[in-house]
């Protein structure tokens, strides 16, 4: 061995183990709550009047600004009892109010934050929400939920290695109280979007997604973005002006394959879009399951409409809510493979 390829040698392991010591210094959010994320740890007395938090790090991992408050489960506002989804602690956001932490994440990597918003007043509420320098507004006036409580979920490039999460509420009510409740921060980290053996879409079966809290019922709702955002959902895009696709499990809703799939719950003013290169002049055929989420939507016609280039499929489905599922466009209840034309697809109830 020459003296050469003995000294090439070490330094390819001693930038090994620098790589190993940089890695765990960084310390990355890991998939899950974040830390603190159900607010369940909250200000000592001396740090709020009344439910108002008067100190900016009065909770512990974050730091809040403007009228925010520390809410606890059952505490009434007039009548209304506010409810707590996950532990015994959520915070309200009134005018202007900001919660934020400080991310350690992977550099380029892409992540989706998951989060549990509910409104207490009757007016149109939006949430700010930002991560580095990527920011989207949220629209959250529309419940999709009988619980009144919906999560919401919103993607990101990393940019750099630390960044602080900003949930903000822009609004500017008569009442400052009046404010969106939030609680359950969760992030994940998303994989590039999967390609099945075979299917020229990416993401097809919807496997890749946003965090679902596992003990919640409504899924996580998937809002609108523009073409160069990063979306929850790897490989494609919502399109919408306010309303939102809603991404669920296969625990609490009827999945015809896999652990996920996506509910149109917004009827024709939201569609799913992926881009699709393709050969002129070649045929290309398109298969995909209709069905309910089992959500108890008895009775009801639903239509699914398809449009790839300038052809259109529009596939009829009979809810009888209890979670059946038909391949499109052949009406035959069981059979699941068949085909269409499409790269797009909006409900009509
Ligand atoms: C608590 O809030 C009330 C109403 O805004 C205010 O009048 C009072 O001075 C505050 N108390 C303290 C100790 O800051
Ligand atoms: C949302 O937040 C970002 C970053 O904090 C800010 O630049 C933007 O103006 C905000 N948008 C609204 C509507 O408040």
């Amino acid at each position: 061995m020459t003296g050469a390829t003995r000294s090439r040698r070490v330094v390819l392991v001693l930038l090994l183990v620098v790589g190993v010591a940089a890695r765990a210094a960084s310390g990355a959010v890991t998939d899950g709550l974040l830390p603190n994320g159900n607010f369940e740890q909250g200000p000592d007395a001396s740090q709020l009047n009344g439910t108002r938090v008067t100190s900016p790090n009065a909770i512990p991992n974050w730091e809040i600004s403007g009228f925010v408050e520390y809410i606890g489960s059952g505490q009434k506002q007039d009548d209304m009892i506010l409810p707590v989804p996950e532990g015994a602690y959520a915070v309200r956001l009134g005018n202007d109010a900001t919660v934020r932490q400080l991310l350690s994440v992977t550099r380029k990597a892409y992540y989706s934050v998951t989060f549990c918003a509910a409104r207490t007043c009757a007016q149109a509420e939006k949430l700010n929400v930002s991560v580095g320098p990527e920011n989207g507004v949220l629209p959250i006036q529309t419940v999709y939920s009988s619980s009144g409580w919906d999560s919401f979920s919103f993607a990101f490039r990393a940019r750099h290695s630390t960044l602080w999460l900003t949930i903000h509420n822009p609004g500017a009510e008569e009442d400052p109280a009046c404010g969106p409740l939030i609680d359950s921060v969760a992030i994940k980290k998303l994989s590039p979007p999967p390609r099945e053996k075979g299917n020229m879409l990416r993401n097809g079966d919807f496997e890749e997604g946003p965090y679902i809290f596992p003990g919640t019922a409504w899924g996580a709702l998937v809002p609108p973005m523009d073409e160069d955002d990063v979306c929850p959902l790897p490989g494609w895009t919502v399109m919408s002006d306010t309303k939102v696709v809603k991404y669920v499990d296969a625990a609490h809703h009827a999945v015809p394959r896999g652990a996920r799939a996506v509910e149109l719950v917004a009827g024709r003013e939201a569609a799913l879009v992926q881009e699709v290169a393709t050969t002129p002049g070649r045929w290309y055929a398109l298969s995909f399951s209709v069905g309910d989420a089992g959500n108890g939507c008895a009775a009801e016609a639903m239509v699914v409409e398809a449009y790839a280039a300038r052809a259109t499929a529009r596939v009829p489905y009979e809810s009888r809510g209890t979670g059946g599922s038909s391949a499109a466009p052949s009406s035959s209840p069981r059979r699941r493979s068949s085909r269409a034309w499409c790269s797009r697809a909006t409900t009509t109830t």
